[in-house]
């Protein structure tokens, strides 16, 4: 089979579950990732023959996008804040307005630190329900000063979050621990024993069972449900703990950053209003919703 073949196959058989930019993404993905080849390359060498045994491959990646798995999960890596990430089906994809957070972040940061007329120091960064580790590793790969801890309750997504330090040649500290059960937090490792932290952040699971219509097939069925849903009628649950965990263990004025519902923007401010964190800001994404809250508390 020629490239120029397997591409039209690709066209007819996904034409009625994709648009077609998108079709021609995925294929060029494919094509970089199997036989290192450009796009420039296939438009060049459209009658270039596939090997029968690479043809298995793209006939696998067919059946994955027709039952719409994600193309990250199917070639096994993303990307994040120009960084490369494993990624598979225990650990989310993770998203662009988590690189939003990741940069409002880094930029108050800069901004302290000119205000400060200082160099930066060393920070002490947490990150609750690390998943890929995208957040963390994209942070410590920043500031390079910086000491990183990172959490989560899954031992699968810890094993990719590992794997995505090394690629990426930075130092996290990863520990498996549940944040909603503090008995775990104070009988297995030393979380609350490590020293204070100044930052800490989170993207833990926000999204409401009654929003379920509003996802699509290709994240209802392939990404962790752990890493998405909370119960309706609790659905700040994991703010509330985190906010409570963040009092015992920041430094004074340590900060906290959070991914949030955008439909709970008010909801997120008033709770950390409640526990005390001063400071507070309520950001947008580049979409217009309400994603991002930060807090300081001292
Ligand atoms: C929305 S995902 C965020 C993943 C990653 N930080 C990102 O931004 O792409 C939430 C993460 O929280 C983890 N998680 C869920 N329940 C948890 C718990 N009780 N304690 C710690 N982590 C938890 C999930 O395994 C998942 O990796």
């Amino acid at each position: 089979m020629t490239l120029l073949k397997l591409k039209t196959k690709f066209l007819e058989d996904l034409a009625n579950l994709y648009p077609k930019e998108e079709i021609l993404s995925f294929f060029s993905l494919l094509i970089d990732f199997i036989l290192g080849l450009s796009k420039v390359d296939i438009a060049l060498h459209p009658n270039r023959t596939i090997e029968e045994n690479t043809l298995n491959f793209f006939y696998n990646a067919l059946n994955d996008l027709q039952n719409e798995k994600p193309i990250q999960y199917i070639i096994g890596t993303t990307e994040f804040y120009g960084l490369p990430f494993y990624v598979n089906n225990n650990v989310l994809i993770p998203r662009p307005e988590t690189e939003e957070l990741v940069e409002w972040m880094l930029n108050k940061l800069n901004l302290q630190n000119s205000a400060l007329k200082a160099q930066p120091s060393t920070l002490n960064i947490l990150d609750i329900g690390t998943g890929s580790g995208c957040i963390a590793i994209a942070l410590a790969k920043n500031l390079p000063d910086a000491s990183v801890v990172a959490i989560d309750i899954s031992t699968d997504a810890l094993q990719i979050a590992q794997q995505n330090a090394l690629l990426n040649k930075v130092n996290i500290n990863f520990i498996e621990h549940d944040i909603l059960n503090p008995k775990t937090l104070q009988s297995s490792s030393n979380i609350e024993q490590h020293l204070k932290f100044d930052i800490i952040v989170s993207n833990p699971p926000y999204v409401r069972h009654l929003e379920k219509q509003e996802i699509t097939d290709n994240v209802l069925l392939h990404e962790p449900h752990l890493a998405l849903f909370v119960e309706n009628d609790n659905p700040l649950l994991f703010y509330d703990k985190i906010a409570d965990f963040a009092k015992r263990n920041l430094t004074e004025n340590g900060q906290i950053y959070f991914e949030i519902n955008q439909y709970l923007g008010q909801e997120t401010t008033r709770l950390l209003k409640e526990k005390g964190f001063k400071n507070i800001e309520l950001k947008k994404d580049f979409l217009g919703n309400d994603r991002m809250v930060r807090g300081i508390y001292f």
